[in-house]
C-alpha cells in the first residue's frame, strides 16, 4: 500500500463506495480523481423521474456511497472531509498516522438488502437503542404491533395502492428489472431476478409475468407478510429538504445499514410512504415528527442471500 499512488488508492476506495445501496439499484454516481480529492457527482442519466421526481433518493444514495468512501479511507490511513458545492461532493483526503480504521469497514462488501420475510424473532430493545445512537435525531424506531407500527403498515398499503395503480410508476420499475443472466451482464445494475428470488426468464416473458403481479392486491399481500415478520420499523428523517440534507441522511443511513448487517440483523426498505408527498405529510402529523420522513426501513432477522445485487465496474463509473 505504501508504494501506491493516490490515484491507485482512490480506485480502491471507489470500489468500496459503489457497494452502497441505491434506489432500484440504479447506481446514480460518477467519480473523478482530482489531485488528492475524489469528486462524486450525480449521474442524472440514472434518475428515477417517477418514483423519485425530486431526486431525494438519488442524493441519499450518493450519501451512502460517500460514507463507504470515507469509511474505506480510514482503513488505508486517510482522514477525510467533504464539501457539497455546485452539485458536486468534493472529498479531501489527508494521510495521517493518528487515523483509526473504522470497524464498519468489515461490513461494506457484505451489507445487503434482505429480500422476503424475516424470521419473526424480536430484536432486544437495548440493541435498537444502540442503533439509534448512530444519529438519535434522524432515526426513529417503532416496535411491531404498536399503534404507530400498525399505522405505518396501513401507509405502506396505501402507498402500494397509489403506486401499483400508476402506469408510469410500473413502466419505470419494469425498466429496471433484469430477467436473466445475460440481461444482468449487459447492465450490471437494476433489480435482478435471482436477488428477488424469481426464476430466470426471457425478457419479454418476464415483463409479461411481472406486469400481472404489479397490482395493489398482490403487492399488499406480499408486504403484509413481510410487515408481520418484521421486529421493528425505522424512519429516517431530515431537517430540511435540500440536497445537502439528503446527502447527510445517506451517510447516516449507510452507517445504520452497515451496523445492522454487522450485528447479525437484517433490514429492508418499505419506502412507499416516503415517496408519495401526501403520505409523507401524514406520517409527520400522525407520528408527530418534526423532521421530514425520507426513508422507511423494516428491521428483523434474516439469512444470507443466495445472490447479491450486481455493481457496475469501477472503470465505468470513473470520469477523467
Ligand atoms: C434511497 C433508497 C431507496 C430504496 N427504496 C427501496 C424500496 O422502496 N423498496 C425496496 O425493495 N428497496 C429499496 N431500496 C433498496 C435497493 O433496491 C437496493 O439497495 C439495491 O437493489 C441494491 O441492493 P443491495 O442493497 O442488496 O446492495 C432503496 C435503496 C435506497 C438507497
Amino acid at each position: 500500500m505504501e508504494n501506491l499512488t493516490f490515484f491507485e488508492i482512490a480506485k480502491i476506495l471507489i470500489s468500496f463506495a459503489i457497494c452502497a445501496p441505491s434506489g432500484h439499484n440504479s447506481q446514480p454516481w460518477k467519480f473523478q480523481v482530482v489531485g488528492n480529492t475524489i469528486v462524486i457527482s450525480p449521474d442524472f442519466s440514472k434518475r428515477l423521474p417517477v418514483v423519485d421526481s425530486s431526486d431525494k433518493e438519488l442524493f441519499i444514495s450518493l450519501g451512502c456511497a460517500l460514507e463507504n468512501l470515507q469509511i474505506a479511507a480510514t482503513n488505508y490511513g486517510y482522514l477525510s472531509d467533504y464539501d457539497y458545492t455546485d452539485g458536486k461532493i468534493v472529498v479531501t483526503f489527508t494521510k495521517s498516522d493518528s487515523c483509526v480504521a473504522d470497524t464498519l469497514f468489515a461490513h461494506i462488501k457484505t451489507r445487503h438488502t434482505h429480500r422476503g420475510s424475516f424470521t419473526g424473532a424480536k430484536i432486544p430493545q437495548e440493541q435498537i437503542e444502540t442503533l439509534k445512537i448512530i444519529d438519535n435525531k434522524s432515526i426513529v424506531t417503532f416496535a411491531s404491533g404498536t399503534t404507530e407500527a400498525n399505522f405505518l403498515c396501513r401507509e405502506i398499503a396505501d402507498g402500494n395502492v397509489i403506486q401499483m395503480s400508476d402506469t408510469a410508476f410500473k413502466r419505470e420499475l419494469l425498466s429496471w428489472m433484469r430477467f436473466n443472466k445475460k440481461h444482468i451482464e449487459q447492465t450490471q445494475n437494476g433489480l435482478c431476478y435471482n436477488v428477488l428470488g424469481f426464476p430466470a426468464t426471457p425478457k419479454f416473458m418476464g415483463k409479461k409475468i411481472v406486469k400481472t403481479c404489479l397490482k395493489p392486491d398482490s403487492q399488499n399481500k406480499t408486504d403484509d407478510k413481510v410487515n408481520a415478520s418484521a421486529s421493528h420499523f425505522c424512519l429516517l428523517c431530515t431537517d430540511g429538504k435540500s440536497e445537502k440534507d439528503y446527502i447527510a441522511l445517506g451517510k447516516t443511513l449507510e452507517r445504520l445499514l452497515l451496523t445492522v448487517c454487522g450485528s447479525g440483523l437484517a433490514y429492508n426498505f418499505s419506502n412507499q410512504p416516503c415517496e408519495i408527498p401526501a403520505l409523507t405529510e401524514k406520517l409527520r402529523s400522525e407520528l408527530n415528527i418534526a423532521g421530514h420522513p425520507s426513508i422507511l426501513l423494516r428491521l428483523g432477522y434474516g439469512g444470507e442471500p443466495k445472490s447479491r445485487a450486481p455493481r457496475e465496474s469501477v472503470e465505468s463509473v470513473m470520469v477523467e
